[in-house]
C-alpha cells in the first residue's frame, strides 16, 4: 500500500509551476516539470488525490515502463515486457495512444499498432485471450511517449479527462476548458488570496465563475464524477471512498473558515446566461453562490470598493445587445472598455485571458504583468491590468527614468 509509484500529470502548458504547488500539497516527491507536465512519485493514495483534487492537471498517468528504441520492434518487445496483467485481465478494452518529441519514426500510428501487438500478444500468451481494442470508452488506455531514442510506457488512472467535472452539460461556442480557467485563477492568486469580490463581464457559459466558486467553497473538482483507476484489478473500492469523503470533508471544512467573495458575472446573450445557470446548479452550488445578470460588459458599473477580475473577453467579434455580431477590433469597444475599467473598476485588478495579443494596445493600458498559457496549441496570456489610482501617473514616471 505505501509502494511509492511513478506518476505523470499532463496540464496545459504554462500551468506547471501551479500544478507542481498542488501535487506537493497531496505528498507527492520528486517532482519535476517539463512543458505540459510533472512527473511525480507517491504511493496509489497520491495518485488518487491527484486525481480528485487537482484543478490544474488534465489527466494522471502511473508510469510503468521505459527502455531505449531503434525500431518499432523494441517497442513491440517493450510493450510485450510490461506486466499489464498486474492491473487488468484479459477482459478489459483498450486503446493506446503515442506521442512524440523529436522522434525519428515515419508513422506514430504504425507504432501504436506494435505497441498494442505487444500488450495483446503478452495475454495471449498467459491466458489465450487478446484483449479487444475500443477507442471510444475503453476500460484502460495506454499512452506510450517516444522521444529521439527512448519509449515511455503509461497507464491512465483518469478515464476522462479530468477537466471535465461532470457539470457541463451544453457547450456554448467556445468554453473554456476548466482546469486553464482553474489557472487563470492561480496566476490571480486564489485560493490563497480572497479579494472582495471575483467578477467576469464575459462569462459565456460561465467556467471562470463557476470553478472559482468551487474554489473557495473548497469544492473538489472530482468529488462528482468517476476514474479509470476504479476499473483496475484489486481496487481497494471502500478505502477509495473513504478517502474521497475524509478529503473532500476536509477541503470544505478549511475552505469555511475563510471569508468567502462575493461572485459576480454576466454576458450579454440570454443562451449563454441560462447555460452558465444552468451549469452552475449542476456542480451543486446553491442559487446564491454567483450573481448573474444579462448585461453588455460596457454597462457595467462599480461593483464594490476592490476585487478581481478574471474573463476570457471575445476574440474577433462580439455582440451587440440585439445579439447582432460586430467586429471588436473595428469598434470603440475595446478603448471603451479600457475607459471602463479606470473609471468602474478603480481599486480592482483585472485579469484578461486572451490569444489576442495586442489587446492591452487596444484597451490601452499598460500591463503589469504578462503570463504565458496555452489553450491547447494556442498561445494565449493572462493580462493583468491594476486598476489603482495613481498606478497609471507612477507609471508615466518610471518610464521616464
Ligand atoms: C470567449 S467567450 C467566453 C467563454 C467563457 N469563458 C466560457 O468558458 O464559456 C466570450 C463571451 O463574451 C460574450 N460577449 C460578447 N460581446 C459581449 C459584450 N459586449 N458584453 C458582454 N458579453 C459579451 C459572448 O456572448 C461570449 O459568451
Amino acid at each position: 500500500v505505501n509502494q511509492k509509484l511513478g506518476f505523470f500529470a499532463a496540464c496545459p502548458r504554462g500551468a506547471e509551476e501551479f500544478l507542481t504547488t498542488e501535487l506537493k500539497s497531496f505528498g507527492a516527491t520528486d517532482i519535476l516539470a517539463t512543458g505540459g507536465g510533472v512527473s511525480f512519485n507517491g504511493t496509489a493514495q497520491v495518485g488518487w488525490h491527484a486525481n480528485l483534487a487537482s484543478r490544474i492537471a488534465s489527466r494522471v498517468l502511473q508510469r510503468l515502463s521505459s527502455g531505449f528504441y531503434h525500431s518499432t520492434d523494441d517497442l513491440y518487445a517493450l510493450a510485450k515486457s510490461t506486466a499489464w496483467e498486474l492491473f487488468h485481465d484479459s477482459q478489459a478494452t483498450l486503446r493506446v495512444d503515442v506521442s512524440a518529441t523529436r522522434s525519428p519514426l515515419q508513422s506514430l500510428q504504425f507504432a501504436t499498432l506494435r505497441i498494442k501487438d505487444g500488450i495483446c500478444d503478452r495475454y495471449r500468451d498467459i491466458d489465450g485471450q487478446r484483449p479487444s481494442i475500443d477507442t471510444q470508452n475503453p476500460t484502460r488506455r495506454v499512452l506510450a511517449h517516444v522521444t529521439a531514442n527512448q519509449c515511455t510506457l503509461y497507464l491512465d488512472w483518469s478515464g476522462d479527462s479530468l477537466f471535465k467535472r461532470g457539470w457541463r452539460r451544453d457547450a456554448n461556442d467556445a468554453p473554456l476548458k476548466e482546469n486553464l480557467a482553474a489557472t487563470l485563477l492561480m496566476v490571480a492568486g486564489l485560493p490563497d488570496q480572497r479579494p472582495q469580490a471575483i467578477m467576469d463581464p464575459f462569462c459565456g457559459s460561465g467556467t471562470l465563475l463557476i470553478e472559482a466558486a468551487c474554489m473557495v467553497r473548497g469544492m473538489l473538482p472530482g468529488g462528482k464524477r468517476r476514474f479509470a483507476f476504479e476499473d483496475q484489478l484489486g481496487f481497494a473500492a471502500t478505502d477509495w471512498q473513504r478517502f474521497r469523503d475524509k478529503q473532500m470533508h476536509l477541503a470544505q471544512t478549511r475552505a469555511a473558515a475563510l471569508k468567502q467573495p462575493r461572485i459576480i458575472g454576466g454576458d450579454i446573450t440570454p443562451a449563454a446566461l441560462s447555460i452558465a445557470i444552468d451549469n452552475a446548479a449542476r456542480a451543486g452550488l446553491p442559487d446564491n453562490a454567483i450573481e448573474f445578470r444579462q448585461s453588455d460588459a460596457l454597462h457595467w458599473q462599480s461593483p464594490g470598493e476592490s476585487g478581481v477580475m478574471v474573463t476570457n473577453p471575445p476574440y474577433g467579434e462580439r455582440l451587440d445587445m440585439k445579439g447582432r455580431k460586430v467586429i471588436a477590433q473595428d469598434e470603440r469597444f475595446w478603448p471603451e472598455f479600457g475607459t471602463l475599467l479606470k473609471r468602474q473598476f478603480n481599486g480592482w485588478q483585472a485579469w484578461l485571458l486572451t490569444a489576442d495579443l495586442d489587446l492591452p494596445g487596444k484597451i490601452r493600458l499598460k500591463p503589469k504583468r504578462r503570463t504565458p498559457l496555452f489553450n491547447g496549441p494556442i498561445e494565449c496570456r493572462a493580462f493583468c491590468f491594476d486598476m489603482y489610482v495613481g498606478t497609471k501617473r507612477v507609471e508615466a514616471k518610471l518610464d521616464n527614468v
